[in-house]
């Protein structure tokens, strides 16, 4: 194998990595400072276009109701968007004066949990979307004007980036809020494409050696992401499409949520105090297992990797099944090692973006495509919708990586670290491509199951496969 750097070989040069530059482009790789503003430009428009849609379908006392004391009011959201952007765009990039600095407290995020801001003194609807429209008027004059380098936070845009990916993030948050709330649907969307996993390996083998994890290229990457650093991850095999419902009703079916042996110990006492017996959202009725999705009730789908799970039944699912989750660096090694190439790629099709024919990202479909309906999204190796359709809880710690600098505000990541949160990877259908990518790291509590969340699992190499999967 080639041991050398990482090279993002699209998005080499600016961004925070200093070295010569031979061409006259004054920005990354191919992209010019026209090309940084237009997509910039595109991926604030996605964004908003999305908020819009997900605060325009339900009315104003569905915006300032409190669905789960897990979620902020929509309303919240809308205007906590607007108010990032004005802190970051309009004040800190723009240099303009504050436009509302009296309303910053109400939408920190760390004065006030989830569960107490519906009776913070919130901007009504109407007055929420005119303060995320002014700002957003403003801001698309501060990127037509600005100069995208010379400074860390516009390098190649970041800033505008960083604002449009914490829009989307929100965006899926609020489709969480969507999935809670009870009473008729009010978001439809066309079906998924319907592939199978009929035909593939249900595990496929990652050869032992070193790859390297994480990025000092990408320039949207955000601070948890960086830097690039070798890692070396043993032989180990991963399995091929996500854990579906089927494999999964395999476990509730053999007893698994009565059984401590697979369970760890907090893990167990969680299913106990709350009763749970089956992912959030399943109710078993008429001898049928049924699932509510975004207001509607229908039969699990066997075939559909599952969703709505926490760390502590993906967990015990995996030990069950006489198998374990990945860690993070497996999971990012499978996702983006190129042994041929001896390089890490951005995804695992390669290095450009994703397309609708890649990974099932950004809401277009409002649920899960069948494990195998996206060969085409599938790593050199085989591995399936490791992009899209589920976050995949993994079995590591939200940590920093060697060398790790909080960029630009602590309370992104730097707050988060700890042994707290476990890092979930590969994005879900309800998260735009702006905000995921072979690199990118989520993170929440193990006790979480209303976000969207399933998992595959994994086992050494060399070891029999064991347990009753
Ligand atoms: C990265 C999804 C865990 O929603 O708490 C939004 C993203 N950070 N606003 C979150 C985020 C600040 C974050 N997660
Ligand atoms: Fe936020």
């Amino acid at each position: 194998m080639t041991d050398r750097p990482t090279t993002d070989r699209r998005t080499t040069g600016a961004g925070r990595t200093a070295g010569p530059r031979t061409t006259a482009a004054p920005v990354t790789g191919h992209l010019t400072s026209d090309d940084l503003r237009r997509r910039a430009l595109d991926a604030l428009t996605t964004a908003r276009e999305r908020t819009a849609h997900l605060t325009g379908c339900v009315d104003d006392h569905d915006l300032t109701a409190q669905h789960s004391p897990l979620m902020s009011p929509l309303v919240w959201d809308l205007a906590h968007i607007g108010n990032q952007e004005e802190q970051w765009l309009l004040r800190t990039v723009g240099g303009r004066e504050a436009l509302r600095p009296e309303i910053d407290s109400v939408y920190d995020a760390f004065e006030h949990p989830r569960a107490v801001r519906p009776t913070l003194p919130l901007l009504a609807p109407a007055e929420a979307r005119r303060y995320a429209s002014d700002v957003r008027g403003r801001v698309l004059d501060i990127l037509a004007a600005t100069e995208l380098e010379g400074r860390p936070l516009v390098d190649s845009a970041f800033a505008f980036g960083m604002i449009a990916q914490h829009e989307q993030q929100h965006d899926e948050t609020m489709l969480i809020t969507h999935q809670l709330r009870t009473g008729p649907a009010v978001l439809t969307a066309p079906e998924p494409p319907r592939g199978s996993a009929a035909g593939l390996p249900p595990e496929v083998l990652v050869p032992g050696g070193p790859f390297t994890m994480g990025t000092s290229t990408e320039p949207w990457a955000l601070d948890n992401e960086r830097p690039a650093h070798r890692r070396t991850v043993p032989a180990f095999f991963l399995d091929t499409v996500p854990v579906t419902c089927g494999a999964y009703l395999a476990f509730i079916e053999d007893g698994g949520y009565r059984d401590p042996r697979w369970w760890a110990p907090e893990g167990f006492g969680q299913i106990r105090q709350h009763g749970i017996t089956a992912p959030l959202f399943w109710r078993h009725e008429g001898g049928q297992w049924l699932r509510r999705r975004f207001g509607v009730s229908e039969p699990v789908p066997l075939d559909e990797p599952v969703l709505h799970v926490s760390w502590y039944e993906a967990d015990a699912y995996a030990r069950w099944a006489g198998r374990r989750l990945p860690t993070e660096a497996e999971w990012e090694k499978a996702a983006r090692h190129d042994e041929d190439a001896g390089r890490s790629r951005r995804y695992p099709w390669g290095d450009d973006d994703p397309t609708p024919g890649h990974a099932n990202l950004g809401q277009r479909h409002l649920r899960p495509a069948p494990a195998g309906s996206y060969p085409r999204g599938a790593s050199p190796l085989g591995v399936h919708q490791l992009i899209g359709d589920v976050w995949e809880w993994t079995s590591s710690d939200f940590l920093p990586y060697p060398g790790f600098t909080a960029f630009p505000y602590r309370e992104y990541s730097e707050v988060f670290f700890g042994s707290a949160h476990k890092v979930l990877r590969g994005g879900s259908f309800g998260v735009d491509a702006v905000a995921c990518r072979g690199t990118f790291r989520n993170w929440d509590l193990p006790v979480r199951r209303q976000i969207f969340a399933g998992f595959r699992t994994a086992r050494d190499a060399g070891e029999a496969p064991g347990g009753h999967a």
